[in-house]
């Protein structure tokens, strides 16, 4: 029996990097799989494909994470259309990088509204459809912890609050049986940090490993926060990070 059948996930920003990775990883492990995203419209109805090929149910949803009423009818949507709502998946982000200076108003609320308000709402509503073993992993960031050079405030403030929301979150919802935990990946080879760009040999010099992650390998430990077997970790900032933070 595959780890994850009979359960149904939601993972924001899941047409392209690291949310595709998550969403075909738990379809794989058995899961219907709902995925937002707000401009690829043609390459989440491509992940949807491949989830149905893997004999699983498949949705695409557009929804801005930066718009709250986006996100609860994301929710609602999945819930609705999927049967129910095991695990959601707070994955959507951006990347907002350069001089502390000339970083702007909308800038700020743009990447919080994303990255922190977006993922409490998402809790909100998905924790209205879930019991016991329903689980909530957030994808956070190796700077949450520590931050290595200039020109990432935003981007490190934002996910240094998705860690004190999991934590909170952790004891808000383990009494309904819930778990929350955060990812916090370490260079990944994706849009949003490519592993051929030219700040990238200076990325792997900050590694214990001297490479890149695909995305497969943060997929990995977040199916296995979403199975059973992870029932008693909650509340925990997990590095998926080849050695950053050592
Ligand atoms: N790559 C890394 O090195 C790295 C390291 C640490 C943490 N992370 C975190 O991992 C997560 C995924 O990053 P990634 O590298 O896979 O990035 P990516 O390749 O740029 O993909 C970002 C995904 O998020 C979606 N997205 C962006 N803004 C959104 C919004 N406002 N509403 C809904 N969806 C939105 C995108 O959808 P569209 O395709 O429709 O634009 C896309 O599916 C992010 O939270 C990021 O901060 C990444």
């Amino acid at each position: 029996m595959a780890e994850l059948a009979g359960r149904v996930a939601l993972v924001t920003g899941g047409s392209r990097g690291i949310g595709a990775a998550i969403a075909l990883r738990l379809a794989r492990e058995g899961a219907d799989v709902a995925l937002t995203y707000v401009r690829s419209k043609a390459r989440a109805s491509e992940v949807v494909a491949e989830i149905t090929a893997c004999g699983r149910r498949g949705l695409a949803i557009e929804a801005d994470s930066a718009d709250p009423t986006a996100v609860v009818r994301a929710v609602e949507q999945a819930a609705a259309d999927l049967g129910g709502l095991d695990v959601l998946v707070n994955n959507a982000g951006i990347y907002p990088y350069g001089p502390f200076d000339a970083v702007e108003l909308d800038e700020i609320d743009r990447t919080l509204a994303i990255h922190v308000r977006g993922a409490f709402i998402a809790a909100q509503a998905a924790a209205r459809h879930m019991g016991e073993g329903g689980r909530i992993i957030n994808i956070g960031s190796c700077f949450a912890d520590r931050v290595p050079y200039a020109g990432v405030s935003l981007y490190a403030m934002s996910k240094s609050a998705l860690t004190g929301l999991t934590k909170g979150l952790a004891r808000d919802l383990g009494p309904m049986g819930i778990t929350v935990n955060v990812v916090q990946p370490g260079s990944t080879d994706t849009e949003m940090n490519p592993a051929d760009s030219p700040d990238a040999d200076a990325e792997r010099a900050l590694t214990a490993v001297g490479r890149y992650a695909g995305a497969d390998e943060i997929a990995g430990t977040v199916a296995h926060l979403a199975g059973a077997e992870a029932g008693f970790i909650t509340g925990a900032s997990i590095a998926v990070d080849g050695g950053f933070a050592a």
